[in-house]
């Protein structure tokens, strides 16, 4: 897992702070309609720039937004000096080596999981159940969904500053190893002058995909059993054959999950 860490320090020089937009909110909704309104004590692992910790924290919840990379941790704690209706914390760590009380209702992990081995995941997921979340807590986690990276592999484009903290023009590619069962998302700035990518500068996040059955296989062991998994509000339901071409989880890049404690982990 060498290369977590630089590259996401180095994809935070390369493009900064979005600010809040509509994905920040529907966290906040998600969370919310699985855990109710009333304050939430909340943990948010790789919580990157801290908008959605932020937006959970104005509606009232007391979050914990745990991040490692030097790039991004200055924003979020920003943000956590900033007014809020609830409490929002800045943690700076690596969520594979932090000691924290068992004292939250939700642990979040918002678009991002899948770094590394099955092992390092099972791990992640052994240690939320066991020393953070409440028994009767929730975890709620993006997982990325192989279907919609193996279509997009090969894919290559040039992005525009399509957003003013965007520090380059940038290509980006997507590959996917089909052994691993990993996606390959490339970044590469652009020369303004020259319009040629900078190949030398070029960053690669490589992340473990896994379809719901796989998910579900995952799970054993570690003290989480999976409530529901769904694509934008739409269940996916285990019962069925799973042909069913009209499913968002055919086009989607990532579904949503949501876990409850069983037990002691393995
Ligand atoms: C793909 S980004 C997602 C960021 C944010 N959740 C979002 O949706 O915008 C994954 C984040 O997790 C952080 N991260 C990855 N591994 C971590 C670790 N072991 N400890 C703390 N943060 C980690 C990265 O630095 C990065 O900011």
């Amino acid at each position: 897992m060498g290369w977590v860490k630089p590259y996401y320090t180095t994809a935070g020089e390369y493009w900064g702070p979005p600010g809040v937009e509509k994905i920040h909110l529907d966290r906040l909704a998600i969370l919310e309609r699985f855990c109710g309104s009333s304050p939430l004590r909340v943990l948010e692992l790789g919580a990157g720039y801290g908008e959605a910790a932020s937006v959970m924290a104005d509606a009232g919840h007391s979050v914990v937004a745990l991040e490692f990379s030097p790039t991004r941790i200055p924003h979020i704690q920003e943000l956590a000096r900033r007014q809020h209706v609830g409490r929002l914390t800045a943690l700076e760590a690596d969520f594979y080596a932090v000691d924290l009380p068992k004292e939250f209702d939700a642990v979040c992990y918002w678009d991002g999981f899948g770094v590394g081995s099955d092992s390092d995941q099972r791990r992640l997921l052994r240690t939320i159940a066991s020393e953070w979340v409440k028994p009767e807590g929730v975890v709620l986690i993006d997982v990325f969904n192989p279907y919609r990276w193996t279509v997009e592999s090969g894919k290559e484009w040039a992005l525009n500053r399509n957003h003013e903290s965007h520090r380059y023009h940038q290509r980006r590619r997507f590959n996917f190893d089909p052994i691993h069962g990993c996606f390959l998302d490339t970044w590469c700035p652009i020369d303004d002058t020259t319009g040629e990518p900078n190949e030398q500068m070029a960053i690669t996040q490589k992340v473990r995909c896994y379809n719901p059955a796989d998910f579900k296989l995952l799970l054993e062991g570690t003290g989480l059993e999976l409530e529901l998994a769904e694509v934008a509000g739409v269940p996916v339901d285990f019962t069925s054959a799973g042909s069913d071409r009209s499913h968002p989880i055919w086009n989607a890049w990532s579904y949503l999950v949501k876990l409850s404690v069983v037990g002691t982990p393995n």
